[in-house]
C-alpha cells in the first residue's frame, strides 16, 4: 500500500474531523485491501464490535429479510438479529467498515437502510469504498447521502486494474 495512504490513515486516527473516510475509484484499484489494512490494524478490546466490517449488499440482505420477519442471520450463539440489534451494533463499533456501496441503482430500502447507517455513525470511524465519486453517488441516492459520506475525508485511487496484472493472455495458432 502507498506511504502517501498509510499517512492518511495514521492522521485519521489523531484526528476526528477526517471521518468518514470514503475511498472510491474503479474495479481493481484496491479500495477493499487498502479498507482491510485499516480494519486489521485498528485496536480491538472487545470481539465483535471493535471493529466491524459489512459488505453493503449483505447488510441490505440482512436488513430486508429482517424486515420481511425471517429474522436475519443468527449470530455466534445461534439467536436470530434484529434490524435494531444490527443498526445498533453498527452504532457502536469503534470503526465500521462498510464495503462496495452504490453497485447498481438502490432500492427504497437500500436507500433507507445507507442512510440510517450514516446518520448512525455520525463522525465516527467509518470508512466506505465504492465505485462512485461523491457527484455520482448524490445522483444515484441523493445529496443528502452524498455529503454524509463526503463529509470527512474523499479518497480517490486510481492507476490501473490490479486484478488484470496477474492476467494470462495466451495467443495461438491452430
Ligand atoms: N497495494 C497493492 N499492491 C498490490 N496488489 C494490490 C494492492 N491493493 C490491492 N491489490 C490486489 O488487487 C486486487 C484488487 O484489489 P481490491 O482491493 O479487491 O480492489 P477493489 O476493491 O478496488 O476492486 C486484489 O487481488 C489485491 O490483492
Ligand atoms: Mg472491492
Amino acid at each position: 500500500m502507498s506511504a502517501e495512504l498509510l499517512n492518511v490513515f495514521r492522521k485519521a486516527h489523531q484526528d476526528p474531523e477526517a471521518w468518514p473516510i470514503y475511498i472510491h475509484g474503479a474495479p481493481g484499484r484496491g479500495k477493499t485491501c487498502a479498507m482491510a489494512v485499516l480494519w486489521r490494524n485498528w485496536p480491538s478490546p472487545g470481539w465483535p464490535r471493535n471493529p466491524l466490517w459489512w459488505d453493503a449488499a449483505s447488510l441490505v440482505r440482512a436488513i430486508t429479510a429482517c424486515r420481511r420477519g425471517e429474522g436475519g442471520m443468527a449470530d455466534i450463539c445461534g439467536r436470530l438479529r434484529s434490524e435494531e440489534g444490527i443498526l445498533e451494533e453498527i452504532a457502536e463499533t469503534t470503526l465500521l467498515c462498510l464495503d462496495d456501496i452504490g453497485l447498481r441503482s438502490p432500492s427504497d430500502a437500500a436507500y433507507d437502510i445507507l442512510h440510517a447507517v450514516m446518520t448512525a455513525r455520525r463522525r465516527n470511524p467509518t470508512v466506505i469504498t465504492g465505485n462512485l465519486s461523491p457527484v455520482q453517488l448524490a445522483k444515484l441516492y441523493d445529496d443528502r447521502i452524498a455529503s454524509r459520506l463526503a463529509q470527512g475525508t474523499v479518497l480517490e485511487l486510481c492507476g490501473a486494474d490490479r486484478r488484470l496484472e496477474t492476467t494470462r493472455i495466451l495467443r495461438i495458432n491452430q
